[in-house]
């Protein structure tokens, strides 16, 4: 009989003795568990624990798992081989310990979900929690019962190709809509078989990678980092998150993956972290390359001296840690502690007690359910950014539609970064689902004019332009390439690809009405393209369902209601923009003198000396929080219920919301505040609060918020965190620009 069986027996009269429920693994009988287990294992069985693989050759692997080399395995998702690997875990290793399978499921598993930084656009935790809950239920099926995902990196550089893996630029916005995702990754319990353990990634500040390029340094000062980068990833250790993933970058100096001070001082020691630190894939043995280790030996030492548990595939640390041990370098305590984490991670998910993938599980992948939570989370998050004359939705009275652009029939494409598991076959593109609405009573010429997004070739254009001059209406669907966002995949350029602008000028030109769809993976600079174009609506890649929810939208049998949850810039030179900016000591005016209205030999000092650009001035295309609809919102009556609050009160706002349009529509209502003097300075709004409030025409809703006075909190001067008394504006409305605005005061009484 495996040992382990032994351990779990003894335990189970232990936990009968103290009346926990039987079969409940409560905190203290895992702990019990754990300890039990660990004393039974040699220094090369915990190391063996803490080594993660990505295999290639499964005999291989097996031999591995047989002699207690591997703790888990990535990217394994067929499941009878994820069931073969176990059964040589828990039946022919020494001390049976299942592994624990891991896969990157970002944004679904087989019915693909937008991007995430397109769910971010929706502002709606529901649909965020219910959708990593079909990608749960999804992936678990096929064995994989841990994903590295939500990532909740804030991210405010569009040059950066992981913006889209992100929640985006805010850290409130992400802290919500990534406690979601855990939420809904994890289920109730981490036990059931359908729950999947989260993964909070990259710890920490990866997203001000510099230039925007991937794995990047970041300069991220202590007060920044615990202002704006950590608020998520505390945000996600109280929601229970089971396990986090150190980034690629060096803050300061310091690679994440060697960073002591945020692995144990804050992750540990102020916040209570009992979950288990997994390395990011190689990053372990990256510090070489960092110039920050001598070798992996070196780098596996600092390592798990900082805090990390487990090494992605690096080997780095079964490879050197037995002598690094014995050499005094890693106390056994710190393995032991790594070890206790892999451990309780693998009781909470019960794997030691259903080890192995039901194989006669019913098939969960695309069934309807699932498809229709995709296609709402896209309804949700597709946002209109320009309708001129009403252009969308379109009307009863066309009779042929011009369908153009290498967006419009890409199915793959359309999937969106990092999604290994989704089928073309099972995506609806926009063209398709716009023949099936449409059936006869509308004719769809379809020229696509380039036959991908990159496409330098204007040779199909004036195909394209005929078929608009035949049409009522041109809708033109442009964008990026599934490739050309995501992991490593940077650009200096954030503006379309390809001939794609030269296509909309052309058909802009025939003077139909144009409708341009952009489909793309970050906060593309659409300057020209908002120009243009009479309507124009923005889908982060939108997945499987993409091409039903979008067409509902252009049909108008859904309303638009996402909104941008990053700034789009005018011109690319402008990023880093984003709304939660600082003041500056001359902060720019609303209106500047650009640089074609400078006159020449204009004196040095003549335009102002504000901190804006003379090409692109100070404010973006589209601010963060920006949305259109089918109908109008009108924001009145904001009220305050004090103008003085003390530490400890709540501040109630409340306004109404009223729909001044043609039709019902979901208005995302977002609340805003500056802290006007502080020990430091302070940036000039920050969102504390937002819901979605459907309304139909005509009517009007009486809307509140709690604003607790210790949301004002922040890091001071004396790096203690806190609100400081003082004067603050409030605002409420539409986006993070415009708003109703109300003052208060906070005294300490
Ligand atoms: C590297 C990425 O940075 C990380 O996000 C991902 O989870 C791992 N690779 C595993 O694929």
């Amino acid at each position: 009989m495996r040992i382990h069986r032994l351990f779990i027996a003894a335990a189970a009269i232990l936990a009968i003795a103290s009346c926990t429920p039987v079969g409940g693994n409560t905190d203290a009988v895992i702990e019990r568990k754990v300890e039990q287990l660990l004393v039974e294992m040699t220094l090369e069985e915990k190391l063996g624990q803490m080594n993660q693989l990505s295999p290639w050759d499964y005999d291989d692997l097996a031999e591995k798992v047989r002699r207690g080399e591997v703790g888990s395995i990535l990217n394994c998702t067929d499941p009878e081989q994820v069931n073969r690997i176990q059964r040589v875990a828990v039946e022919e290793s020494r001390l049976g310990i299942p592994l624990i399978v891991a896969r990157d499921v970002i944004h679904g598993y087989k019915t693909i979900f937008p991007i995430p930084l397109g769910q971010a656009a929706s502002f709606n935790p529901e649909i965020v929690e219910k959708g990593a809950r079909v990608a749960a239920v999804e992936a678990s099926s096929d064995g994989i019962r841990w994903t590295f995902a939500p990532m909740i990196d804030v991210s405010r550089d569009a040059r950066w190709g992981r913006i889209a893996e992100s929640l985006g630029e805010d850290p409130y916005l992400t802290s919500v809509l990534g406690v979601a995702m855990i939420r809904g990754f994890q289920g109730d319990s981490l036990d059931d078989s359908t729950s999947v353990a989260a993964c909070a990634k990259h710890f920490v500040a990866y997203g001000a990678s510099e230039g925007g390029r991937d794995y990047n340094s970041t300069y991220i000062p202590e007060r920044q980092l615990r202002d704006v980068y950590l608020p998520p990833f505390k945000a996600a250790v109280d929601a229970g998150c089971a396990t986090f993933m150190t980034s690629f970058n060096d803050n300061d100096g310091v690679p994440s993956t060697a960073n002591r001070f945020v692995l144990r001082d804050i992750l540990r020691d102020e916040w209570d972290f009992d979950g288990m630190v997994v390395s990011d894939w190689t990053s372990v043995s990256e510090m070489i390359n960092h110039g920050f280790c001598a070798d992996a030996k070196d780098a596996a030492e600092k390592a798990v001296n900082a805090g990390v548990d487990m090494d992605m595939v690096s080997e780095a640390y079964i490879r050197n840690l037995a002598l690094s041990v014995e050499e005094g370098k890693v106390p056994m305590k710190v393995i032991d502690d790594a070890v206790r984490n892999i451990l309780r991670l693998k009781f909470r998910m019960g794997l030691f007690d259903n080890p192995y993938v039901d194989m006669s599980r019913e098939d969960m992948t695309y069934v309807p359910a699932h498809l229709e939570t995709a296609r709402k989370a896209v309804e949700q998050s597709v946002i209109l950014l320009k309708n001129d004359a009403g252009t969308l939705p379109l009307g009863d009275r066309i009779r042929t539609i011009a369908v153009v652009g290498p967006m419009a029939d890409a199915p793959y494409e359309q999937m969106g970064t990092w999604t290994f598991d989704g089928e073309r076959e099972h995506t609806v593109t926009p063209l398709a689902a716009l023949r099936e609405m449409y059936g006869d009573r509308v004719r769809i010429i379809y020229e696509p004019a380039l036959a991908y997004t990159r496409d330098k070739s204007q040779a199909g254009i004036a195909r394209a332009v005929n078929a608009a001059r035949r049409a009522d209406a041109v809708i033109a669907f442009v964008g990026e390439e599934a490739i050309l966002s995501g992991e490593a995949h940077s650009l200096a350029n954030v503006e379309l690809q390809g001939a794609q602008k030269q296509l909309l000028r052309a058909v802009a030109a025939t003077g139909r009405p144009l409708v341009t769809v952009v489909m793309a993976g970050r906060p593309l600079v659409l300057t020209d393209e908002a120009d243009v174009s009479d309507a124009l609506l923005f889908a982060f890649h939108p997945g499987t369902m993409g091409g039903p929810a979008i067409a509902d939208i252009l049909l108008g049998k859904v309303n638009p209601s996402g909104k941008t949850p990053v700034t789009f810039p005018r011109m690319a030179g402008q990023v880093p923009v984003y709304y939660g900016q600082k003041s500056t000591g001359r902060p720019a005016l609303s209106e500047e003198m650009l640089v074609d209205e400078i006159p020449v030999e204009a004196g040095q000092t003549s335009i102002g000396c504000r901190s804006f650009y003379l090409d692109a001035g100070s404010t973006p295309l589209y601010p963060f929080g920006y949305g259109l609809s089918y109908t109008t919102f009108e924001y009145s009556g904001l009220m305050l219920s004090s103008d003085t609050y003390g530490m400890d009160d709540d501040i109630t706002v409340t306004f109404n919301l009223s729909n001044s349009g043609p039709c019902e529509g979901t208005e995302i209502v977002q609340l805003y505040v500056r802290d006007l003097v502080g020990s430091v300075t302070r940036p000039v709004k920050e969102l504390k609060a937002f819901r979605r409030v459907t309304l139909g025409s005509g009517e009007t809703q009486a809307v509140s918020f709690n604003l607790p006075v210790r949301d004002l909190a922040f890091w001071g001067m004396d790096m203690t965190y806190g609100v400081e008394p003082g004067a603050f504006t409030l605002w409420v409305g539409p986006d993070s620009a415009t708003g109703l605005s109300a003052d208060f005061t906070v005294v300490k009484r």
